[in-house]
């Protein structure tokens, strides 16, 4: 139990801020970012989310992250309640007002209070949410030797509901549980094809042996920020003779296992390197060449690209 008279519990300390429409304003409290228990996002997952990265006072990538929040909210019927421009000012404000120029802020938009049904036209009005946290350490900084994988078995979301960054997370929190009651650091969904999806909020790639970089068709899967700027990275990777070409394409557990490199994109991993699938090494057990280069780039747009940086502090 937390009292509002007693300060902060521990795991509290890392929320730095909070923007509510609902309460009109920023909090600094902890005890204070509340989300009514009646907004439908909280008793029935009815609302979209993203997630921001700012770097060295720079949030990364907002123009696309906010593209996405706005396409998730049309794909749900949710109107999303002020403009998208506003919306962007609105969290690199909260961002602001949490102090970290390195932090991570997720925005969440509901469907909003109004009752307990299903029924989402009960509730009053869209609502936005945006929580400002701690960043911590990318997976390669505090692991650089690379990552584990298991395959998982918990059945993927069908393609319609993949495709949206909805709140209904239920079979990636149990791939996240998978991974970690396994001892891996990721796991890798897989359909009922037998074709790989993705991790429960990362994306795929494999660098197969003959140097062509592939990665899944999105029919099944959400399209990543950070995928998408790596395979944009890529294309030069092609150029320099790093990679023999680029393919988007159904990717077996067989090829993963056997692939030179298997690769993991996210907002908050960057791009890491696997070097272990299930029982079987990749590649020779170490971070390959198309890691390295693709982490190299990534790295210099966050902390360089002209226009992928939006400027906080
Ligand atoms: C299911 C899922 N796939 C992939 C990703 C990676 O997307 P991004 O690179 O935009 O963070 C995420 C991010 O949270 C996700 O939730």
């Amino acid at each position: 139990m937390v009292s509002l008279r007693e300060k902060p519990a521990e795991w509290q300390q890392k929320y730095l801020a909070f923007y509510s429409s609902f309460l009109g304003g920023i909090v600094k409290d902890p005890r204070a970012m509340l989300v009514p228990v009646d907004d439908h996002l909280v008793h029935r997952g009815d609302g979209v989310f993203e997630t921001l990265k700012c770097r060295h006072g720079h949030v990364y990538n907002l123009g696309q992250h906010l593209d996405r929040l706005l396409k998730s909210c049309v794909r749900i019927g949710l109107v999303l309640p002020v403009d998208r421009d506003t919306l962007g000012r609105i969290a690199c404000d909260t961002i602001h007002a949490g102090g970290d120029p390195d932090c991570l802020a997720r925005i969440l938009v509901s469907r909003g209070p109004g009752g307990l049904s299903v029924d989402p036209y009960e509730s009053i009005a869209p609502q936005v949410y945006i929580v400002v946290y701690q960043a911590k350490l990318s997976f390669m900084e505090h692991q650089p030797e690379g990552a584990t994988c298991a395959f998982s078995d918990i059945p993927g979301k069908p393609p319609y509901f993949a495709t949206i960054k909805t709140c209904n997370y239920l079979p990636n929190v149990l791939m996240k549980k998978q991974a970690v009651d396994r001892d891996v650091d990721f796991v890798i969904g897989v359909d009922e094809a037998g074709h790989v999806t993705e991790g429960p909020t990362e994306n795929i790639a494999i660098v197969t042996p003959g140097g062509i970089l592939a990665r899944p068709e999105e029919t099944a899967l959400l399209t990543g920020t950070t995928l998408m700027r790596g395979m944009h990275l890529a294309e030069a990777l092609v150029a320099r003779g790093v990679i023999n070409g680029l393919e988007v394409r159904s990717i077996t557990r067989d090829e993963v296992q056997q692939a030179a490199e298997v690769l993991i994109f996210g907002t908050t991993t960057d791009v890491t390197a696997v070097i272990q699938v299930e029982e079987q090494v990749i590649g020779d057990g170490a971070p390959g060449p198309v890691w390295r280069a693709l982490h190299e780039g990534l790295v210099d747009e966050l902390e360089r690209h002209p226009d992928l940086r939006t400027r906080v502090f």
